[in-house]
């Protein structure tokens, strides 16, 4: 490719990736699958590598990357960032805006005040520096005055725009919070528990200790996002009110909360700070009240500020998510895959908002970790509409009768003994099918609104079939007969009537739900999207072998492991089977179907495509090689059987020559599909 071609592809790739971050990170409404965007990001990394002159600094493969700092520089704020005064009533609002009232001396009584409320996001106040649209410099809000110089740490942010779009000032400072996602800080958590790391306390502590790592490639791997909710210094700006600002600054890139709304008098603060209070368990991100600021820009500045807090804001405060109670008990819950989970049984507390009286420990490795005994006060942390979790012990208040947790030996529901193999810090109940908390579980687990989404099994009806033997295993579910339900309790006829419909009604599935509901250990929604689109039938499934299945994304040696295992089980191969031919559980054949016999000449082939296709979109190429046969994956591996390498193609490319899996070009692959008259060459 000549410089001029490459210097157009790269401008061209800047833009795309650029507008697909946007889509996913900032609207969160992507466009494309993770594996496009891959695509086009590899094209740019490869171009850039390629041609050096060519890689700026605002480029998007240019977030991490740069070295470890020594520590961190000092910023000076030209406009201090402020802290809030707080409420926690109704009342209080009230009597803030006579305040203000008052404040502004004689118009007061008849100045009409308009509010924005936003939710007040449980994370670090971050200031961004954007001159001429291109983020210059990052930093944490300090004491207010000076904070610290973290430009490395928050280029790697990808809510965070390296250059703005539109039209924005010269100098523009912007500036909002940082937080970590729940989903996020709850896998980390999960990660870290199985590593035997320590956990993250919150989610704030999360982002703040994410934003203060030394190297940036620390905090990259940290999921992080970030609200903008205020302009700092940006002369000339001509922002009338809070509202514009974040009108700007959506059309800035920015990412502004979407729950943000302007309300025409204190009436309608009340509400919004009502309705945000109930949606907060499923924000996805932590709050810890909602921010209440006067929209005019012009009576902000008459009302000014006292001692560091501005007078034209209020944050109404919500229930603290974490709170200290005492460990009366453990409990040992059996999981679907026989897992045993130790359980707290707290004294009540109200977190969050509700009363908590459980806590997971998630496995006896966290109980050692914590040191935990029963009487213990201990600190829990509920985030969301997540299980509390409890994150500290308060040695101090240890009394002298506090009891040890020890793992029973016999499993709680059926009596098997618990084995924990060595290295493992699971440890499980052997029974399988043998045990009823398991198929209890499972039967749960089929059910649920992730699986076959079986409206009307609740957990009590489990409970019953399995206690009154009417149901082992998912395929039973299907065989039960009005009059089998209508002897249950609490079931009418009319009940009966919609159990049996909704059973009915689950037989058309995904094949990825299906999947998802047989039960796979660490076989979750993702993967089971993954791998459903990578086997056509339920067959070809029952037959990979873990290197295929390996090639899948998503799936590691671990997980393709797990995988092989279930259906090496027998039972489970034949429930699935069942489920499939016997129950007529069905799902559309995934488009387009491979060929088969003589139609089929790749077959048994693993395509790689990588780099750019001139002549067909990519989709193309790959349905074509499909329809003779072929899979196409995403990955290179031994088993590979050709490569087909566009222009820009990096690190597929060299895996493939370090394993000397044949690489061709798309004038060959074309040639070739043309030989089989799919296309390329006429
Ligand atoms: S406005 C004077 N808006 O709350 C303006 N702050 O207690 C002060 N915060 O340091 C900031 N969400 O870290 C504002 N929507 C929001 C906020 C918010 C969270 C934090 C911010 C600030 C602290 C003040």
């Amino acid at each position: 490719m000549s410089t001029a071609a490459a210097r157009e592809r790269v401008a061209e790739l800047r833009d795309l990736v650029e507008g697909h971050l946007h889509r996913y990170h900032v609207l969160d409404d992507p466009e494309i699958s993770d594996a496009e965007y891959d695509a086009l990001f590899d094209e740019l990394v490869a171009l850039e590598q390629a041609n050096p002159s060519l890689a700026t600094p605002d480029s998007p493969t240019r977030r991490v990357g740069a070295p470890p700092a020594a520590a961190f520089r000092e910023v000076r704020h030209d406009t201090p960032m402020l802290s809030l005064d707080k409420c926690a009533s109704v009342a209080e609002l009230e009597a803030w805006e006579e305040r203000c009232r008052r404040h502004l001396g004689e118009e007061g009584p008849d100045v009409r005040f308009t509010y924005f409320c936003e939710p007040k996001i449980d994370g670090v106040a971050v200031s961004l520096l954007y001159r001429d649209g291109t983020l210059e410099r990052g930093a944490t809000r300090g004491n207010g005055e000076t904070g610290e110089d973290i430009t490395a740490n928050v280029r790697t942010i990808r809510a965070i725009p390296l250059r703005l779009k539109g039209d924005p000032p010269p100098e523009l400072e912007v500036r909002g919070e940082v937080y970590m996602p729940i989903d996020g800080f709850l896998a980390f958590n999960e990660k870290a528990r199985a590593s035997g790391e320590r956990p993250i306390v919150n989610p704030r502590n999360g982002a703040a200790g994410s934003l203060r790592q030394l190297d940036p490639a620390v905090t990259a791997a940290r999921p992080l996002s970030m609200f903008c909710y205020s302009a700092g210094a940006s002369p000339g700006w001509p922002a009338r009110d809070q509202a514009a600002v974040m009108e700007a600054f959506k059309s800035f890139g920015l990412r502004v909360n979407p729950r943000s709304a302007l309300q025409a008098d204190l009436a309608g603060c009340a509400r919004y700070v009502e309705t945000l209070l109930n949606e907060r368990d499923r924000l996805g991100y932590a709050i810890d009240g909602a921010v209440v600021k006067v929209n005019d820009f012009a009576l902000r500045e008459r009302l000014g500020q006292v001692t560091r807090k501005p007078r034209w804001a209020m944050a109404y405060k919500y229930p603290a998510e974490e709170a200290s109670t005492v460990l009366e008990a453990v409990d040992f819950q059996v999981g679907r895959t026989g897992a045993i989970t130790p359980v707290a049984k707290l004294r009540p507390v109200f977190v969050g908002g509700v009363t908590v009286s459980n806590a997971t420990l998630h496995n006896m490795d966290e109980v050692e970790r914590l040191d935990l005994r029963i009487g213990d006060t201990v600190h829990i942390h509920r985030a969301g509409d997540v299980i509390p979790q409890i994150m500290k012990v308060e040695k101090s208040k240890r009394p002298a009768n506090a009891e040890t947790v020890t793992m029973p030996v016999a499993c709680p529901a059926c009596g098997a003994p618990i084995q924990r193999p060595e290295g493992e810090v699971v440890a499980r109940c052997g029974a399988g099918r043998q045990c009823a908390a398991q198929r209890k579980e499972r039967l749960r687990h089929f059910a649920s609104r992730l699986a076959l989404d079986i409206e009307g099994l609740g957990d009590k009806l489990v409970d019953q079939l399995v206690a009154a033997d009417l149901v082992t295993d998912p395929a039973d579910l299907y065989a039960l007969t009005k009059e089998q339900l209508e002897g249950l309790e609490r079931m009418g006829s009319k009940s009966a009537e919609n159990l049996l419909a909704a059973l009915a009604a689950s037989k058309h599935v995904t094949f990825a739900r299906f999947i998802y509901a047989l039960g796979i250990r660490e076989v979750g929604e993702t993967t089971a999207q993954a791998v459903a689109a990578r086997y056509a039938t339920l067959d070809a499934l029952l037959r990979a072998d873990a290197e295929s299945l390996q090639e899948v994304d998503d799936v590691g040696p671990i997980v393709a492991a797990n995988i092989v295992a279930f259906f090496a089980d027998d039972a489970n191969s034949t429930l699935a089977r069942k489920l499939h031919e016997q129950v007529g559980i069905v799902w559309d054949a995934p488009a387009p179907a491979a060929a088969t016999g003589s139609a089929a000449p790749l077959a048994g082939q693993t395509w790689v495509l990588t780099g750019a296709l001139a002549a067909m979109p990519r989709q193309e190429a790959k349905q074509a090689l499909v329809a003779l046969g072929a899979k196409v994956a995403g990955a290179v591996s031994k088993n590979t059987t050709q490569v087909v390498a566009g222009p820009g193609a990096g690190a597929k490319r060299a895996q493939a020559k370090k394993l000397a899996v044949p690489i061709m070009d798309e004038a060959g692959l074309l040639a070739l599909l043309a030989r089989y008259d799919q296309g390329g060459d006429k």
